[in-house]
């Protein structure tokens, strides 16, 4: 057996969440074993990471630091969760994975796309998501959303250049390998984007079904 692997990417406020739930509980209707997870994170001691990772400190992080740091927490989701998951057969909807990484530490960092890509084929092997959907959004509605939201962490607390980066960066690599990304307009209505993702429910449960 082997599962589907989806990730749903986007900035914050984007409705990744939100539209994760929405598919999860669409795909179990249709009787879909689906387990729902999350980047940095999904384990124990990956969310302790996460803390790490999302906690305003007094001590600047090194780029390095924090590239690394999204690495262990991955390496240790993927061996805990996300293999076993798919090895079960099961749909695994995880909100943020290595796209994240390219956009926030490459497009927004500025860390150099290559040795991202060296600690992707290091930790990951052969593992890529199968679909990725892109929540896409103007970075001035995501950081309002953010603020509604109250008390911003580590990367809320970033300037706009650095959204913008990380906007730019997701939809470059969308656009370089279209066939593993949809990129969705999360701007629009909540009640559209589920009618999108809605009509992407056919080609996915067929998917899912193998
Ligand atoms: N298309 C939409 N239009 C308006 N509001 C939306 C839309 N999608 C989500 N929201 C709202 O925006 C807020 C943020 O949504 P959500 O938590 O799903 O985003 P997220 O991408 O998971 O954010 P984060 O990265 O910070 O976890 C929620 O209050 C949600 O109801
Ligand atoms: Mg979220």
């Amino acid at each position: 057996m082997s599962g589907l692997f989806i990730t749903l990417e986007g900035p914050e406020g984007a409705g990744k969440s939100t539209n994760r739930d929405f598919l999860a509980e669409r795909l179990r209707g249709h009787g879909i074993d689906v387990l729902l997870t999350r980047e940095p994170g999904g384990t124990p001691l990956a969310e302790c990471i996460r803390e790490l990772l999302l906690a305003p400190s007094d001590e600047a992080m090194a780029a390095d630091t924090e590239l690394l740091l999204m690495f262990a927490a991955r390496a240790q989701h993927i061996a805990g969760v996300i293999r076993p998951a798919l090895a079960r057969g099961q749909v695994v909807l995880c909100d943020r994975f290595t796209d994240a990484t390219y956009a926030y530490q490459g497009g927004g960092r500025g860390l150099p796309v290559e040795r991202i890509a060296l600690l992707e084929d290091f930790v990951q092997g052969e593992l890529r998501p199968d679909l990725t959907l892109v929540f896409d959004l103007p970075v001035d509605v995501g950081l309002s959303r953010a603020a509604a939201r109250g008390r911003l962490d580590r990367f809320e607390q970033e300037d706009r250049s650095f959204f913008e980066a990380v906007r730019q960066t997701y939809l470059q690599r969308a656009a370089a390998a279209p066939g593993r990304y949809r990129v969705l307009d999360a701007a629009a209505p909540l009640a559209n984007v589920q009618q999108t993702l809605e009509a992407l429910l056919p080609e996915l449960l067929e998917r899912c079904r193998g």
